[in-house]
């Protein structure tokens, strides 16, 4: 007899049960920044509309920029209005929070912890309720250390209350190399446990990227094809036709490799490549997910040379309008070496990925937006069809489309109907569009539900992390000795020639999203 060994979450069985996040406070550190308005207060504010949040919901806004309460509130209106997915709604605004507070402080000024902690705690003896707090840093990263150091020194890391919690909320970048990433882990856990501490990364709160595995794991037929048996090599293109928008600074300093590999390619890498978890709870998905990380094959400086190409984008034709080249772009360096584009081939180094290769690709002001994960099968062991039947049979291919059109379709090869045998390629597609009646939520909606129930699944763990840095600072310390030109490509193309070639080299070519 089948034993069922269904994968569970708990955490999330409570929803499924109806259950809502206990009541608490959001304390945002940056509440003022970019990220607050544009992606955070939104978020909030569709939660409220689903019904996810609890009964009792306060949010105590931090930063530099001087507003009264009354002008924050109007801040967060004015921001779902301009963000929000769905239509703004005065009735339902009204309901939005209980209490809204603003502290206009310097986030290593201890004062403001002191007053936060005061009003924390008067909100909880207003409202009658636990005291759990959500930080969420969305502040500058050199600030993370200093707001935890406070809010440690204001004894409010710890849960007042044994049944009371207490998290952090940690926005990317999470350090800028193995090293920083290692001192930052360092600095937070001297004020929190790893359990309280939610590193974000946002690819993981989309939908398709969270049904990566549900459509390996929830069905019987793709895994056991996901195997060096059968899968031939693994395509993940993550392009953006966006230049640095306004960012130049933050940019210049950080490049594709940190801003786009370390973190959101490397855990579609993980998703793809790991394997199935014990139970679908935070732990056990992320301890394979780090497995992956950790059987990467490291890069020698020769390999950085081989397998690594850098790319900056210079100027071109975007949807018709000429834009600058990343060089001519404000708050960056006039001989900058920064990465706009980064293609690399990685091999994954255990039973099942043995001779595989995964190639990744991505850059900005490239000739469309698209994120997808092509999966190449191996050609049929035997081809009894003729050369003139076949003139364009392409190998199968499985793309998971993870934006913008987002869905899955499988290539394959069928007979073009008529009395001679002759077999095209066609496409089999799911998508999301046409099978689901509802808009899919933004990822900071399900991360943010996540941290409030205190489910971890979609956030990356210290091991995760440092992992993904050991493998990426191996590829910076290559590119830091290498003197050789930073290629370019225009903007509006699909990258460099190099791009092309280190995957001609082995015979591919890139697949046009
Ligand atoms: C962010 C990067 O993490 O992800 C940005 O800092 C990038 O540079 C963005 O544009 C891409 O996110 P998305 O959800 O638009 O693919």
């Amino acid at each position: 007899m089948a034993v069922d060994t269904p994968l569970i979450n708990p955490l999330r069985e409570g929803l499924v049960d109806g259950r809502r996040p206990q009541p608490f406070t959001l304390v945002i550190f940056g509440a003022a920044g970019d990220l607050a308005h544009r992606k955070l207060f939104p978020a909030l504010y569709n939660l409220l509309l689903d019904h996810w949040l609890p009964n009792h919901f306060n949010i105590v806004g931090i930063a530099r920029q001087p507003y009264s309460d009354d002008q924050f509130r109007h801040e967060v209106e004015s921001a779902i209005r301009q963000f929000s997915r769905r239509p703004w709604e005065a009735d339902e605004f009204s309901r939005f929070a209980d209490e809204i507070h603003y502290i206009t402080a310097n986030f290593d000024d201890p004062q403001a912890y002191v007053q936060l902690r005061d009003i924390l705690g008067q909100i909880s003896k207003r409202q009658h309720i636990p005291h759990n707090y959500l930080f969420y840093m969305a502040t500058p990263p050199s600030f993370y250390p200093k707001i935890a150091q406070h809010l440690g020194d204001a004894g409010l890391n710890r849960p007042v209350e044994d049944t009371d919690w207490v998290r952090v909320i940690v926005e990317k970048p999470f350090g800028r190399d193995l090293h920083s990433a290692q001192d930052l882990n360092t600095q937070l856990h001297q004020v929190f446990d790893e359990r309280q501490i939610f590193r974000i990364d946002h690819y993981l709160g989309k939908e398709t990227v969270q049904n990566i595995l549900v459509f390996r794991f929830a069905n019987g037929i793709f895994e056991p094809l996901w195997t060096h048996q059968y899968i031939d090599h693994v395509q993940i293109t993550v392009a953006e036709s966006l230049g640095v928008e306004g960012r130049g600074s933050y940019y210049d300093n950080a490049g594709a490799i940190r801003d786009m590999v370390q973190n959101h390619m490397l855990q579609l890498v993980s998703l793809i490549a790991m394997e199935p978890p014990v139970a679908f709870e935070a732990d056990a998905v992320r301890d394979e997910k780090l497995k992956v990380l950790r059987a990467i094959r490291p890069f020698t400086t020769r390999d950085v040379a081989e397998y690594t190409v850098r790319a900056q984008y210079d100027s071109g034709l975007i949807d018709g309008t000429m834009v600058p080249g990343f060089l001519d772009e404000p708050d960056i360096a006039s001989d900058s070496r920064t990465d706009t584009y980064v293609a690399l081939r990685l091999l994954i180094d255990n039973w099942r990925w043995a001779g595989v290769p995964f190639y990744l690709r991505t850059g900005k002001r490239l000739a469309k937006r698209a994120t997808e994960i092509a999966i190449q099968f191996k050609t049929a062991p035997h081809r009894f069809f003729s050369q003139t039947a076949t003139p364009e049979l392409e190998p199968n291919v499985l793309t998971l489309k993870i934006q913008p059109d987002e869905g899955i379709a499988l290539r394959f090869g069928a007979k073009v109907p008529g009395p001679v045998v002759r077999i095209r390629t066609v496409n089999m597609e799911f998508l999301y569009g046409t099978s689901f009646a509802d808009a899919a939520p933004e990822a900071y909606e399900r991360l943010l539900l996540d941290s409030m129930i205190g489910d971890s699944t979609l956030f990356t763990r210290k091991d995760e992390v440092e992992a993904a840095w050991t493998l990426v600072t191996s590829i910076l310390q290559g590119w830091a000795r290498a003197k050789n030109p930073v290629p370019t490509y225009e903007s509006g193309s699909w990258g460099p020639p190099e791009a092309d070639q280190l995957v001609s080299r082995d015979g591919f070519r890139w697949r046009r999203p």
